[in-house]
């Protein structure tokens, strides 16, 4: 594997932003964040509340993203995940690069942060971490760092909540479509344990000069449903009605967000949110999204009993396996 070339090492030593790092205008983040007097905020849902399941589907269709309350989860094992995530990045830099993502292996796990494919494409202000942590087929336990203490078992705990967690959202937005609860889980997994989730540490270290960079660029997770939790940092955005907004994370709060497979299955009835994230001068920001992603044989597209007729063409993505899809965003090739 190759050397990382970590923002976090470059950030320590900085006055100025380097240009690879500067946005166009047109994507500087004051430029365009929505600044009116009453901001608009994304819907807070009460998982414990009879009604969940209805206010579940209303925010996937009108925005595509809730920060989920009441969600079951404990506050320790959240805290535990952050202790550990905290402690690997403040690892020294020798000890992280051992788990060295390889651009050039065409994986997408291990340590790594953002290259530049050209030299008009910008990079992004975060370094990261990211494996697999479910089913047990999936895992390679090579990219999950052995320090610091606890790392394993801090992982494993809160993917066991959040496999609970993403299987009751699925089960509300299938019914929410008029579909049996499985409809979802048994399209995406086919069957028991085909769901695949991943966890991600996303590191964004304080910035020279924030209003000229981005830590994460606009776009839609290519998953199914994503649920992230920060370090109380604020940075998300998400686009609503062509505004930028910042999104108020509500404390304890688990923010939950349509990814592109759901959007698709739903046949455009659910909205898979374009969101981008913001940095700071002072603070370091620290996220970690779980990503739940269909089993690579999943063949992309709207279920059948929602399609009236013709397949819409933005929709049409018959005998595309989620495999190739994937592939295709990470590439940025056409679908
Ligand atoms: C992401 O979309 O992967 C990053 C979002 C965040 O850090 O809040
Ligand atoms: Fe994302």
């Amino acid at each position: 594997a190759g050397v990382v070339q970590s923002v976090q090492a470059l950030a320590s030593s900085l006055a100025a932003l380097p240009p690879e790092f500067v946005r166009p205008e047109h994507e500087r983040p004051r430029a365009t964040t929505f600044l009116g007097a009453s901001p608009l905020q994304i819907p807070v849902v009460d998982m414990s509340l009879p009604d969940a399941g209805c206010r579940m589907v209303e925010a996937a269709t009108e925005w595509g993203i809730f920060q989920a309350v009441n969600h079951g989860v404990p506050a320790d094992a959240v805290v535990e995940l952050q202790r550990v995530g905290q402690e690997f990045f403040a690892l020294p830099q020798e000890e992280k690069q051992r788990y060295a993502m390889d651009p050039a292996s065409g994986k997408t796990e291990g340590y790594g942060s953002t290259v530049q494919r050209s030299p008009g494409d910008k990079k992004m202000w975060s370094d990261f971490l990211f494996h697999n942590v479910s089913p047990p087929a999936a895992v390679n336990h090579g990219f999950w760092p052995d320090k610091p203490r606890g790392y394993r078992q801090a992982n494993e705990a809160y993917c066991g909540h959040m496999r609970r967690l993403t299987r009751e959202v699925l089960e509300r937005l299938s019914a929410g479509l008029g579909l049996e609860e499985g409809a979802m889980a048994e399209a995406f997994g086919g069957g028991e344990d085909g769901l695949v989730l991943m966890q991600k540490v996303n590191f964004y270290p304080p910035c020279p000069q924030p209003e000229l960079a981005l830590g994460f660029a606009p776009h839609t997770d290519l998953c199914a449903l994503t649920v992230l939790v920060a370090n109380g940092v604020p940075g998300l955005q998400v686009s609503k009605d062509g505004l930028w907004c910042d999104v108020e994370h509500v404390p304890g709060a688990l923010i939950v967000n349509v990814g592109d497979q759901i959007e698709i299955f739903s046949n455009g009835r659910y909205r898979s949110v374009l969101h981008r994230a913001t940095v700071s001068r002072e603070k370091t920001r620290m996220s970690w999204p779980v990503f739940v992603e269909p089993r690579r044989e999943y063949v992309v597209g709207p279920h059948p009993r929602l399609v009236a007729g013709e397949i819409p063409a933005k929709y049409d993505y018959k005998a595309k396996t989620f495999e190739n899809y994937r592939y295709c965003r990470i590439n940025k090739l056409p679908q």
